[in-house]
């Protein structure tokens, strides 16, 4: 007999994966209480906000137990990284994210490649270094394009994609100068991989998963793929990309032997495993885990499920997981990020933002850097500031009603890119 499902559940962040998941869990039928802690002013529409940082490990704990709340749902690596599920778990609170143990395999990428290596998971060849004269004499018989990665935490901004050698010395020294802190201490060389990359995100409960509807992400800020890489400029699923017999060889090649690599280490996991994976010419190849769910493939995600996804998260908790069957709709869902012009690096904070008055029945504008001021009025507070939702009966229908509703929005500082999508639009022309 399943335990019952909770009443009442507490969601961690402040972003539009938060939103998202604030929103796919008040839809439960089970009409759970949510709040969430901090919040932004798009998730304080629809659930009661507490001021807790997403870091404040001890805060978030007590703000748990002083709200009497039976399930916690962690959204980003931080918190994880810091132990907030051991201690919740210590608390008596079950909650849905893993334990810093687990979370180890974000915030170290050298973690992660040892385990990949280890366990023969395919993933690009590499040097690990903690100096910079063996990193640089390395760069030497390994040429440009190559890739330079911070093994810590970096907010997705750790890693160089260096096309050329001049590049590729200048990110070594930069990482070993301190540019991201301790997470630049040490750092991994990687080979670099040439493919069209896919998020599997995995929800896993020790040796149990259930692996949901894929998606791609447009990590560059500029069309074309351009630019500096950001936290994600726009998602879509499903990724058609990943055939249903190429996702049978992602779950044969990386997921299980991930799932299982993950266990035998102890690692006792429980969350959210996103599997960052470049489709190689020789198969895919992991590109990363994350130990939490992407932002944004979440508000493309989870607004496909047809299964309960209170249910889903709790039975994961629970160890509960084995033996659940997820339901998808066979929709396509498009997101387009808006950002504060000059994202990922500088940009404004407090610009005032107009909605449109109504929009689509299929259109959700998720909310992510969103704050109110003295005023009172909608304002920027972030680098992503919304994610435009669309459902369609086709991906090209999820776009015209997206874009549609992205440029009615009005905000001086808005910056979104055209091209979310366009991939697999321009191969089924
Ligand atoms: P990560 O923070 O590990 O997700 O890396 C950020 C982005 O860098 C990835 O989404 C890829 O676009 C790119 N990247 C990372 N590793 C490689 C690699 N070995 N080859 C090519 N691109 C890579
Ligand atoms: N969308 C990429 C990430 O969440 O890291």
């Amino acid at each position: 007999m399943a335990t019952p499902l909770p009443s009442s559940v507490l969601v961690v962040g402040a972003g539009g994966r938060e939103h998202t998941l604030v929103r796919a869990l008040l839809a439960s039928p089970a009409r759970p209480r949510v709040i969430c802690a901090p919040g932004n002013a798009g998730i304080a529409q629809d659930a009661p906000c507490f001021p807790v940082a997403a870091d404040e490990v001890a805060g978030l704990v007590v703000l748990a137990q002083r709200e009497r709340v039976d399930f916690v749902v962690v959204g980003p690596e931080v918190p994880l990284a810091l132990g907030l599920a051991d201690q919740l778990l210590a608390a008596g609170i079950p909650v849905y994210g893993p334990k810093a143990a687990g979370a180890r395999l974000e915030a170290s990428k050298i973690f992660t490649k040892e385990i990949l290596l280890k366990y023969r998971i395919p993933t690009a060849a590499a040097g690990i270094f903690a100096a910079e004269a063996p990193a640089l004499t390395y760069l030497r018989s390994h040429p440009a394009p190559i890739v330079i990665k911070a093994d810590g935490l970096a907010a997705g901004k750790g890693v160089v994609v260096a096309q050329t050698d001049v590049e590729a010395a200048a990110a070594v020294r930069e990482m070993f100068a301190g540019k991201f802190g301790a997470s630049s201490s040490k750092i991994l060389i990687e080979d670099c991989l040439v493919g069209e990359e896919t998020s599997i995100l995995v929800v896993v409960s020790g040796r149990d998963y259930v692996i949901l509807p894929t998606s791609q992400d447009h990590k560059r800020i500029g069309d074309g793929d351009t630019g500096p890489n950001t936290g994600g400029m726009g998602t879509y699923s499903p990724a058609e990309v990943v055939t249903p017999e190429l996702l049978r060889r992602i779950e044969d090649e990386i997921v299980r032997p991930s799932v299982n690599a993950i266990a035998d280490e102890g690692l006792d996991y429980c969350g959210t495993l996103f599997i960052g994976i470049m489709l190689t010419p020789a198969g895919p190849s992991v590109i990363e885990y994350n130990a939490r769910f992407g932002d944004p493939e979440t508000q493309v995600v989870l607004p496909r499920l047809d299964s309960d996804l209170l249910e889903l998260l709790w039975r994961a908790a629970r160890r509960e997981l084995a033996g659940f069957q997820l339901k998808v709709k066979p929709i396509h869902a498009l997101c387009v990020v808006i950002a504060a012009k000059g994202y990922p690096e500088k940009f404004p904070k407090g610009d005032v933002i107009t909605l449109p008055p109504g929009i689509p029945g299929l259109v959700t504008i998720y909310h992510a850097g969103t704050a109110r001021n003295d005023a009172g009025d909608l304002v920027t507070n972030g680098g992503r500031v919304l994610g435009v939702t669309a459902l369609g009966a086709t991906l090209r229908d999820a776009a015209r009603d997206a874009y549609a509703v992205c440029d009615a929005i009005s905000c001086a500082s808005k910056y979104f890119r055209r091209d979310i999508g366009a991939k697999q639009l321009n191969r089924s022309r």
